[in-house]
């Protein structure tokens, strides 16, 4: 053990990853595990809330851990685990949930906004999604959780209940996390139609994917969203033209982008040579990231050597945390007597 700060995240395995992803998060955990002791999991058990099949799972899961480890995460400097290979984790959102009540449960932004997109399946999973999210992150107690806005009340849940446990058993037993959320570092990745962030969500043209082979990558790159062109020397960029150049920063070399932009400037720019350079750039960043992606992918017994590794590390944390959780309740004494 360490004495670095300790920090937990989650990752859903839903398909592919983008750009947004790549910027959004992946970076800033790949410079985490330098510096922290980090648990990176993938959330299986999570992804049930939503019934996908064993062959969905299977395939999303394995996946997500091959893309993450082409995008940089170390499974020599990181944890790197399957929530499901956690029982402990089970175990303690189980005790969780003694102590999470419904009215506090169904107030959830993220519950409310699920029960509606699945009204036919609003399952006793989704409803205590939070109190599984908080064992995730308490069973290795700790500190730091890098998320974005949009989990920021799943993690206030945490907090709630890591300090519910700590007043009805044990003061300062779990550390109450932080969320982390780079402040200043983040970059935010718009998509391709012209508003809004890139997302998976906001139809096929909007997001470039790590995996995305470069004709296809190209062919969302030329469809991207403009408009007529600038009329008037130095006028402001409307929103989808400044979001090319956003996306030209995380890619382009600044000059190139200097010279476009003075080409905004002075009304002479063509849309089609900026984004012919955008997609030859977005193809070049991205090229590592494929040969890495279809590297790992004809090399199962490192994919397996990578889980059974997170899976011991994970474990041996985990069984700590909850062997101290079940003598604090009350189990092991009554039953060493
Ligand atoms: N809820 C997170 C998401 O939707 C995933 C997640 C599950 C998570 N457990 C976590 C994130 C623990 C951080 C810590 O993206």
């Amino acid at each position: 053990m360490t004495n670095k700060e300790i920090v937990v995240s989650g990752i859903r395995p839903t398909g592919n990853l983008h750009l947004g992803n790549y910027f959004g998060a992946i970076k800033n955990f790949v410079k985490m595990q330098e510096t922290n002791e980090c648990f990176f999991f993938i959330a299986d058990y999570h992804s049930l809330t939503t019934h996908p099949t064993p062959g969905d799972l299977q395939n999303n899961v394995k996946q997500v851990l091959i893309e993450y480890l082409a995008a940089g995460l170390d499974p020599d400097k990181a944890t790197l685990y399957l929530q499901s290979d956690l029982p402990e984790t089970a175990e303690l959102y189980l005790f969780l949930n003694m102590n999470a009540y419904m009215g506090e449960l169904e107030r959830v932004t993220t519950f409310k906004e699920k029960a509606r997109k699945q009204p036919d399946n609003v399952n006793a999973g989704l409803l205590t999604y939070p109190t599984l999210m908080a064992a995730d992150i308490i069973i290795h107690k700790a500190a730091k959780v890098p998320v974005g806005k949009d989990q920021e009340q799943n993690l206030e849940m945490t907090r709630t209940y890591a300090r519910r446990f700590n007043n009805m058993y044990s003061k300062d037993f779990f550390p109450i996390p932080t969320a982390y959320n780079f402040g200043e570092q983040l970059v935010k990745i718009p998509g391709l139609d012209g508003s809004g962030k890139m997302g998976k969500s906001e139809g096929e043209g909007n997001a470039i994917f790590l995996n995305d082979d470069p004709k296809k990558l190209k062919k969302k790159v030329m469809r991207a969203v403009t408009d007529s062109g600038p009329t008037e020397k130095n006028q402001e960029k409307p929103e989808a033209i400044q979001n090319l150049f956003s996306l030209m920063d995380v890619v382009t070399a600044p000059e190139i982008i200097s010279q476009f932009d003075d080409q905004y400037n002075d009304c002479t720019i063509r849309y089609g040579d900026l984004k012919k350079q955008l997609a030859e750039d977005m193809i070049n960043f991205t090229e590592p990231f494929r040969e890495r992606i279809a590297e790992l992918s004809s090399n199962d017994d490192y994919i397996k050597k990578v889980m059974n590794m997170g899976k011991e590390k994970a474990r041996e944390s985990a069984s700590r945390t909850i062997e101290e959780v079940r003598q604090i309740i009350g189990f092991r004494k009554y039953y060493s007597i």
